[in-house]
Parts: structure tokens; sequence; C-alpha cells
């Protein structure tokens, strides 16, 4: 049986039963993709959703994960997401396709200059800018610090990324899904004002593989918001929640989705890079 069918339908929204049982055309290819990824529109009871669709077909397969799993990740990823309220994954869901089964995903139109920008990090143009390279030393405030960058000609310069409270919910969210690629690219600022994460393939390893350009608050407590919302995950995954992930990923990672969030509130802290692994994707954009 299809993963798609395995998955009960509990909890669709307007926006996911759209994309679940809507006709879906593909318009075109996004072209600097490492997957297949397929730019399509659903129409549904007479409205029609932009959105994205990776066939599992089209999945490029990894050394570290196993084969045909990339899209169920992603699904996993936006319940988890939605489980935590703060609504940093586009709703995404399992379905057939005309390349197969895939996962299909609300496109989420970009905000322009001056659209969209969020409590820190303004750049003094409007821009919605969430990351920058800037002299070494101390971040300017409104920013926090994550690497320090060796240029060409034995230049350094200090990678920061905006102190926005939707960029530190992410980097939660991130430890939770224990999220692998987590780079600039993969922020989308919506017009709306909202924030959202994409690309969610490389999650719910087992191992240790947070990689990420969101360390800024790596070793500093978790904000009271962080921790009331993980309390609640933590149940929920013991629940409905870690019933619908065992559909969609195994029941190990399942638990370690489980262990990571006891292991956050344990600490009570933003975790540190392990050391085991790169620790920020490359390239970093
Ligand atoms: N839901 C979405 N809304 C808007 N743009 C998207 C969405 N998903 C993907 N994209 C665009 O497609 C590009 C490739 O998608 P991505 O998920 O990163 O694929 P890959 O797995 O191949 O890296 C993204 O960098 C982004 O520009
Ligand atoms: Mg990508």
């Amino acid at each position: 049986m299809p993963a798609s069918e395995r998955v009960p339908e509990v909890g669709l929204t307007p926006v996911t039963e759209a994309l679940t049982h809507g006709e879906l055309t593909v318009r075109g290819r996004i072209r600097e993709a490492s997957n297949a990824v397929l730019y399509c529109e659903t129409v549904h009871e007479g409205r029609t959703l932009a959105c994205v669709y990776k066939p599992v077909a089209g999945e490029r397969p990894l050394w570290d994960f196993p084969d045909g799993t990339l899209a169920q990740r992603e699904v996993a990823a936006y319940l988890v997401s939605e489980a935590t309220g703060w609504g940093l994954v586009p709703p995404t869901v399992l379905r057939e396709g005309p390349y197969g089964e895939g996962m299909v995903q609300l496109w989420i139109e970009a905000a322009q200059d001056g659209e969209g920008d969020g409590d820190g990090g303004a750049d003094g143009e409007g821009a919605p800018q969430l990351l920058a390279l800037t002299d070494v030393g101390e971040p300017a405030p409104g920013w926090k610090a994550v690497v320090e960058a060796q240029l060409e000609e034995g230049r350094s310069a200090l990678l920061v990324h905006a102190d926005d409270i939707r960029l530190r919910r992410l980097a939660v969210l991130d430890a939770v899904i224990n999220n692998a690629d987590r780079k600039g690219g993969h922020l989308l600022p919506a017009a709306d004002g909202r924030l959202y994460g994409i690309d969610h393939g490389v999650t719910f390893h087992t191992d240790d593989k947070l990689r990420t350009l969101l360390w800024g608050w790596a070793g500093e407590p978790l904000p009271a918001e962080s921790v009331t919302v993980l309390e609640a995950l933590y149940a929920e995954l013991s629940g409905a929640l870690g019933e619908r992930l065992r559909e969609l990923i195994t029941e190990d990672e399942t638990e370690a989705v489980r262990a990571r969030t006891g292991r956050l509130l344990r600490t009570g802290i933003h975790p540190v890079p392990s050391g085991e692994w790169p620790s920020i994707p490359w390239p970093p954009v």
C-alpha cells in the first residue's frame, strides 16, 4: 500500500485537503534544486493553489538516509511544526502525482523588498534580511554570531543571523526534527510577514545531524514560550502525533524525536554543535 494511503486523514485543513485531493498539473521545474522539484497547480472545488511536487522517484540517493524516504520526512516535519503551533513549515502532504508518489507543499510567495520584515535584523532599507556578513568582532545589536568565515585573500568575516523570534522558533524546531540542512535558501520570508522553513528531506535521523546556520543562540536558555511548546509537544509525541509519525518515519526515528524533545526540556538550552558532524551547511546559502 502506498504510504499516502496509510496516513490517516485526520486534521486535514482546507489547504491540506486541496493539496491532497486537487487535480495536480505540473507547470515547470525548479532548476537549481538537487532533487526533482516541480512547480505545480492543484485545483480543488474551483480553487487553484500553487504548490511544489517532489516525486519520490526524483529523490537523489544519499549515503546517510535510506532511499525513497525524503518526502515522508518533509510531511513529518510539517506535522511537528503544526504541533508546535508556530506554523513554520508550509502545509505539506503525501500523494500520488503525475510521476508517482511524492510530497506536495503549498508554494510560498516570497516577500518583495520592504515586505515581510521581522522583529529584528532590519538593514535600514526595509528588506527582510535574515543573514549577513559583517566585520569580525561583536555582532551589532539585533544580530547573533554564527561563525567566522574565511574569505578570499586570507580575509575573514563574521557570518551573523538576525535576532528574530521567528528564526529562534525555527532553531528550536530544527533541534527537534534534527535538521541536517538549514541553509539560507531554505528560509522563506513571506509577504504576510511570516517566515517559513522549507526543504526538510534530511531530517529525523537517529544520529545527531543538526546542521544549520541558526547557531546564534547555542548554549543560551530556551525562551519560556519554547519550553511551554516543547512540553505540549512531548505529550503529543506520546499520543496521536507519535502515531502519525510512525506512519512516515521509523519507530526508532519517532522515539528519537521524543528523546530530543525531552533532552531540550532537561537541559533548558539551545543545543550546541556536537563536534562530530559539520555543523554549518555548505554552501551556506
Ligand atoms: N514551498 C515552497 N514555496 C516556495 N518556493 C519553494 C518551496 N519549496 C521549494 N521552493 C523553491 O525551490 C527551491 C528548491 O527546493 P528545495 O526544497 O530546496 O529542493 P531540494 O530538495 O532539491 O534542495 C528552493 O530553494 C525554493 O526556491
Ligand atoms: Mg534545497
